[in-house]
């Protein structure tokens, strides 16, 4: 382990851009704390992460829940003493035109999207300050600077993101880094949560230029590994072949 290796705490690790962040910074030589509601693929990533050579655990997680991402920081504080960056990755997002009127999907990523980060700072923030110092990576999305039709709620919840991350900062100044990553399309699970019909269809065009999850996982290992002094704000990272 080199001198610069942290503890980084991954929220939405069990698959696409979690997962892929959790393998590059454990190869960076950090060590990754992994949450997620599905624990067998947790399992699986940690036990993968061992087997290159990484330092890796785990514990379930539901972001939605206070309580719980308190517990889960603390986990990770108790397991290696400190936490040094928090990613705040985990998301849904079950697009549909806002007449489709599926109010309990707009709920749900509210809650998970913008309550779970907001639970991921209430729960690390403390922390960081008792340490004098900290890290975190908020996943926004090409949605947080752009609306589109069936994306309201999602981009609504990816600009509050942006709007929570710069608020923090400006907030923090001094000690605590916040970097906001803001992917465009990229391989992941993520549009299996669509139900209306109509937006899974489109999303089947508008998703076949997807990056790799590693090209986000780039991005959020460059913002971790600068210096102290330096503070990567925004990364927006697009396939070359997309125009959204
Ligand atoms: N892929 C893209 O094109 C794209 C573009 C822009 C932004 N993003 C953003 O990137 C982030 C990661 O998404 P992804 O693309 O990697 O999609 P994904 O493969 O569907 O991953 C989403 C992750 O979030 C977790 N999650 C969902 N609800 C949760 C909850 N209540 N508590 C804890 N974890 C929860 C899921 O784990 P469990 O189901 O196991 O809990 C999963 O690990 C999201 O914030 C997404 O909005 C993605």
């Amino acid at each position: 382990m080199t001198h610069t290796a942290k503890v980084v705490l991954i929220t939405g690790a069990s698959s696409g851009i979690g997962a892929a962040a959790a393998r590059r910074l454990a190869a960076d030589g950090h060590r990754v704390f992994l949450g997620a509601r599905r624990t067998d693929r947790l399992e699986e990533l940690a036990g993968r992460i061992a087997s290159e050579g990484g330092t890796a655990d785990f514990r379930r997680l539901d972001v939605t829940d206070a309580d719980d991402v308190r517990a889960f920081v603390a986990a990770a504080t108790e397991r290696w003493g400190r936490v040094d960056v928090m990613v705040n990755n985990a998301g849904v997002m079950p697009l549909s035109p806002l007449a489709a009127l599926k109010v309990d999907e707009w709920e749900r990523m509210i809650d998970v999207n913008v309550r779970g980060v907001l639970h991921g700072v209430a729960a690390a923030l403390p922390v960081m300050r008792r340490q004098g110092g900290g890290h975190f990576v908020n996943i926004a999305s090409v949605g947080a600077y752009e609306v589109v039709p069936t994306a309201a709620v999602y981009c609504a919840t990816k600009f509050a993101v942006r709007a929570l991350s710069e608020g923090l900062r400006q907030e923090s100044a001094g000690d605590i880094r916040v970097s906001v990553v803001s992917p465009g399309v990229t391989e992941s699970e993520l549009a299996d949560s669509i139900s209306d019909p109509r937006a899974r269809e489109d999303m089947k065009t508008y998703r076949s230029v997807a990056v790799p999850a590693s090209a986000i996982a780039d991005a959020i290992a460059f913002a971790v590994s600068r210096p102290a002094g330096v503070d990567v704000n925004e990364i927006v990272v697009r396939p070359a072949a997309s125009a959204q």
